[in-house]
């Protein structure tokens, strides 16, 4: 997808109640063919979808029919997840706070394994387990204390972040689940943030589980299981030219600086690069305001449909696909009652009329499933290229 092809699929979109998600399914099919290049040629290499990114039922599908796994962290992704194809057996379930409820589903379903978060929730796993007359299968995430260059809030895996278990407690934990009966260490977990673009962090990464695995080793403790979690980023400024993240260098930093243990797999979690840069939101300019030191484009979506700027201060790269006309500096804002509702200020787009149809682009990860219904507001619809009858 391009601005070019976006802007062929104007009179298709004018047809059609903005604002809404476009997912551009070939892109993806592309996406997942790519990464697929990368791990099916390396032994016991395995991509589990952080479904968190996205959860539109056709994209899911499509990301389970290339055989990849999932990983989820509630229960309604779960669910999310069995409804749309996924094998019970290929997901696994993360998160600091695990329900009752959500802990007893995944049981009763079936779950590859739990990536444990705590010994109190290890304990509740196990009590759960033994009721059930099961036994659950645990992988511990262990905060591996890794810093990553990406935004504050989406950096998990430094000390004081609220996830994982300390690296120091490791052994002491896998210690205490093997006098579990009712529960099974199948392996270790790490994530370290989102959106990282620079390999020396997966690198470090990688040489800090090294570090582990060594101490585990002289435990004489075997490990089946190695999952590093996710957070390739995407471009987000020029999507473009990177329609297909840099997957080769990502799962090369892995091959070459991990040291798996003979007979080990090793488990992926990513999202965002997934299905970043397959969804773009379509919306319209209500009005053009000018304002004493500035002009507005007000649009119809708003934070609601896409929070990411507001809450993060992310940047989407916004195209115009109704004007070509010379180029003027406008903040994009939304309807909300809100004055974070901005998607960009003193954005260059061509001279912008109402009625306009304008691009948010790279908003496939982590934007229509962070919508909310705020202000009372419909929660957006979702188009695939299938759905609007488009071919290639
Ligand atoms: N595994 C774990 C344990 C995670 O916490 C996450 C993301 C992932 C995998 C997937 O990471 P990815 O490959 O997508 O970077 N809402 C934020 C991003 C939050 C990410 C949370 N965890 C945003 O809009 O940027």
């Amino acid at each position: 997808m391009s601005q070019g092809m976006l802007q062929d699929m104007k009179g298709c979109f004018n047809r059609l109640r903005t604002p809404f998600y476009y997912y551009d399914t070939a892109l993806l099919a592309e996406t997942l063919s790519a990464i697929k290049n990368e791990t099916e040629r390396r032994d016991g290499w395995h991509l589990h979808y952080a479904v968190k990114a996205c959860a539109t039922p056709k994209i899911l599908q499509q990301i389970q029919r290339a055989g990849v796994g999932a990983d989820c962290v509630s229960g309604g992704e779960i669910k999310a997840c069995l409804e749309n194809g996924f094998p019970a057996n290929e997901i696994v379930f993360a998160g600091v706070g695990k329900a009752d409820w959500e802990i007893e589903l995944a049981l009763k379903v079936g779950i590859q394994y739990f990536n444990v978060e705590s010994i109190p929730e290890l304990e509740v796993i196990a009590e759960i387990a033994g009721r059930m007359g099961k036994v659950a299968d645990v992988s511990f995430r262990i905060n591996p204390d890794v810093g990553a260059h990406t935004h504050a809030h989406i950096t998990t895996g430094l000390a004081e972040n609220k996830f994982g278990i300390a690296k120091e407690d490791m052994i002491r934990v896998i210690r205490i689940s093997e006098q579990m009966p009712s529960v099974r260490f199948v392996g270790l977990h790490f994530h370290i943030g989102s959106q990282i673009l620079q390999m020396d962090d997966f690198e470090a990464l990688c040489h800090r589980i090294n570090e582990l695995q060594d101490r585990l080793e002289a435990e004489g403790i075997k490990v089946q299981n190695i999952n590093v979690g996710g957070g390739l980023g995407i471009d987000y400024y020029a999507p473009d030219d990177h329609p297909v993240p840099d997957f080769k260098s990502y799962f090369d930093t892995y091959a070459k600086h991990l040291k798996l243990r003979s007979g080990q797999h090793l488990h992926f979690e990513l999202g965002r690069a997934v299905v970043g840069q397959c969804g773009t939101l379509i919306t319209r300019c209500l009005y053009v305001k000018q304002a004493a030191t500035k002009q507005f484009v007000i649009v119809d979506a708003g934070m609601t449909d896409l929070i990411r700027p507001a809450l993060y201060g992310s940047h989407h790269h916004i195209q115009n696909l109704s004007s070509s006309g010379s180029v003027l500096p406008y903040d994009v804002v939304g309807p909300i009652c809100e004055s974070s509702d901005v998607f960009a200020k003193d954005f260059l787009l061509p001279e912008t009329h109402r009625g306009d149809l304008i691009a948010l682009r790279s908003a496939g990860a982590y934007s229509e499933i962070m919508a909310s219904r705020y202000n009372c507001r419909e929660l957006p619809k979702a188009y695939t290229t299938e759905d609007l009858g488009i071919r290639d």
